[in-house]
């Protein structure tokens, strides 16, 4: 089954580098980057994790919790996070899910069989803290992802839960956002007390709030 925007994300059990994770109640009241890579010791998947790794103390600054996952055993995974650490010059700092009965990667869609019939393929879900599914994001096995992309979303999803305001294309923190339609000019006038530009009557721009 697709797992589509808006959609409670399933909950699961499974092993981990850090243990059993029951996931609902891992993931507590913070937002959550589920991830999967499509196999242990491959050269983008080594990448990525460092990358992953080292962005951490952002993830956390933004109540974001990640957890990553491929189909490999809890045994490859433990031997694979010495390399990690070794090539990329940071350590493994957040679980991996081992999800070789394919439970979890089944339930999420992240085996694409036209793809590849036996690996995840780079799947990314934002889920917020009440469980609902924000993002999602599929690149190939040879693309590595942006995780720095995926920090510039979930800004762009936070700013819009508190602000009710839209972003635009390639906004980034401290930019001016945008007016949805759905707020009348009286509302605005409210909403927005620095003013606004009006390009037309359905774009109007404002500086960030809370900037
Ligand atoms: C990689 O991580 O480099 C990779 C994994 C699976 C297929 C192709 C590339």
């Amino acid at each position: 089954m697709t797992i589509r925007l808006g959609d409670l994300a399933p909950d699961f059990e499974q092993d981990s580098t850090d243990g059993p994770i029951r996931f609902h109640e891992w993931a507590g009241d913070s937002w959550v980057v589920l991830f999967s890579h499509p196999k242990d010791f491959t050269p983008v998947c080594t990448t990525e994790l460092g990358a992953v790794a080292k962005l951490k103390p952002e993830f956390e600054k933004r109540g974001v919790k990640v957890i990553g996952l491929s189909v490999d055993p809890l045994d490859s995974h433990r031997r694979w996070v010495g390399d990690i650490e070794e090539t990329q010059g940071a350590a493994l700092n957040f679980p991996l899910l081992a999800d070789s009965d394919r439970k979890v990667s089944d339930r999420y869609g992240m085996i694409h069989p036209n793809a590849n019939d036996t690996f995840t393929v780079r799947s990314v879900f934002v889920i917020d803290p009440s469980k609902k599914v924000r993002l999602t994001l599929t690149y190939p096995a040879a693309t590595g992802r942006s995780f720095e992309e995926l920090l510039r979303v979930i800004d762009s999803l936070q700013l819009t839960d508190k602000f009710g305001v839209a972003t635009p294309a390639d906004w980034s923190q401290g930019e001016d956002v945008i007016i949805v339609p759905a707020v009348t000019d009286e509302q605005a006038k409210v909403k927005f007390p620095n003013g606004w530009k009006t390009l037309k009557p359905y774009l109007r721009v404002t500086p960030q709030p809370g900037a």
